[in-house]
């Protein structure tokens, strides 16, 4: 991606969810003729959880592999820090761009910060405002330190907002995962997934990662007490997270008749999967969003969510442990959802519009906005885009 021009950009990927968000946005400003640097941290390595979606999403092979693997948080989000700061050193960015809220992001964005590279967020601003989350430590300092926050929802801009962070750094974009859903969805089969895993029409999907929900052996108890209780009502096909594999395989999640586990799913394979089910029961963030633009009902079995908009403009749901089984009955027994409204900017353009704000901090002459330099006044901060977009 970058071999002979100095780096103006560098993206920093690592974890499965970075990769469908990261690929519009390397897209966009590609076709700005932006010179970009796509590191992968290797947090996540695994072909299923990694090569899979470079290959399905179009996205160009990584220039540099730091290819950390696993750990703890200190010692996974130190090792990132350690090669990211060599990384940096070598390759002077003038723009660093960030994903999500993994630890790779975190941890690019420190050494960033302190090498006075500006930071670049792409979904800022969300909060679950439960601090025991690791995610929820990561979104707060990388908000924080970035010097352009990109934000997928409103309620986002109230949060920064009530931070103190400045307008003038905010922008209201879109969602580039939702690009990413909608640039793909021709190719999203549910016969053909279904047909492959020999399932019947109706069929429920389940993702399942948190650590609250599978790292004690007590907590992944109970969650597969519930989930054999959805089972009972319908088959669960669960392309299974390596996080609580084993402790979920221990507490006897397998043994029910009508739980599927399978080996996490490609992009394409999983959402054509999602996009023929019957109902999603999940914890993970992304899903939550694309069972809103796919129109499938969504059970969130966390006690909050950082994506609120996922209930107010989609399908989702949030659900306790006790409530799941009850929670499928009435999903199963219930009309489908017609014509619910789209959260607003998902609408397949984010990348494009980070990629208008990046080419105009970098002082591109091309670019809509002509290059002013950072904090001087731009049109559609977040105020406008969001008066203009509800
Ligand atoms: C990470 C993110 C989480 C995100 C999730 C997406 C952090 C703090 N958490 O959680 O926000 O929702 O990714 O999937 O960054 N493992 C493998 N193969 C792999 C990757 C991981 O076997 O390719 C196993 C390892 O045992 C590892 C465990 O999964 O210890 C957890 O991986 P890690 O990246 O630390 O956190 P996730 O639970 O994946
Ligand atoms: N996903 C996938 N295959 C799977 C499970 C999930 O392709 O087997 C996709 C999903 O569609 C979404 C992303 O992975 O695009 C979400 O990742 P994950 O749930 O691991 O992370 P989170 O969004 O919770 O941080």
């Amino acid at each position: 991606m970058s071999e002979r021009c100095a780096v103006q950009v560098m993206h920093v990927t690592g974890a499965r969810p970075n990769f469908p968000k990261a690929a519009p946005v390397i897209r966009a400003l590609g076709s700005r003729g932006i010179q970009q640097q796509l590191v992968h941290t290797g947090q996540h390595y695994d072909e299923q959880m990694s090569e899979v979606f470079f290959r399905q999403l179009g996205l160009p092979a990584p220039d540099v592999n730091l290819a950390v693997g696993s750990g703890s948080h200190a010692i996974q989000t130190g090792e990132i820090m350690t090669r990211m700061e060599r990384l940096i050193l070598a390759s002077r960015p003038r723009l660093l761009v960030v994903y999500g809220d993994v630890n790779s992001t975190l941890a690019a964005t420190l050494v960033a910060a302190k090498l006075a590279v500006p930071v670049a967020h792409v979904e800022a601003g969300l909060r679950s405002f439960n601090r025991a989350m690791p995610e929820e430590i990561n979104r707060l300092v990388t908000d924080r330190l970035s010097d352009l926050l990109f934000a997928t929802s409103p309620e986002a801009l109230v949060h920064l907002g009530n931070e103190g962070i400045t307008a003038e750094k905010i922008f209201f974009v879109g969602n580039p995962m939702i690009d990413t859903l909608l640039a793909n969805l021709h190719l999203l089969e549910p016969a053909a997934v279904r047909q492959q895993l020999g399932l019947p029409g109706r069929y429920a999907v389940a993702t399942l990662h948190r650590p609250a929900n599978v790292d004690d052996p007590d907590d992944a108890a109970k969650l597969v007490k519930v989930m054999h209780d959805v089972a009972d009502q319908i088959i669960v096909v669960v392309p299974l997270h390596p996080r609580g594999r084993d402790r979920l395989r221990a507490a006897g999640f397998f043994r029910h008749p009508q739980i599927r586990v399978v080996e996490p799913m490609g992009y394409i394979e999983f959402l054509g999967l999602v996009r023929g089910a019957h109902v999603v029961v999940t914890d993970s963030g992304g899903v939550q969003e694309e069972t809103t633009i796919l129109g499938v009902p969504c059970l969130t079995l966390r006690p909050e969510t950082e994506r609120p908009v996922t209930i107010t403009h989609g399908t989702n749901r949030l659900v306790t442990h006790e409530g799941l089984a009850a929670a499928i009955r009435e999903v199963l027994s219930a009309e489908k959802a017609s014509c619910l409204p789209v959260p607003p900017l998902w609408d397949g353009r984010a990348g494009e519009r980070i990629a208008d704000v990046v080419a105009q901090f970098l002082g591109d002459p091309g670019s809509a906005a002509g290059g002013q330099p950072v904090g001087a006044p731009r049109p559609a901060p977040w105020s406008e885009s969001v008066a203009s977009s509800s």
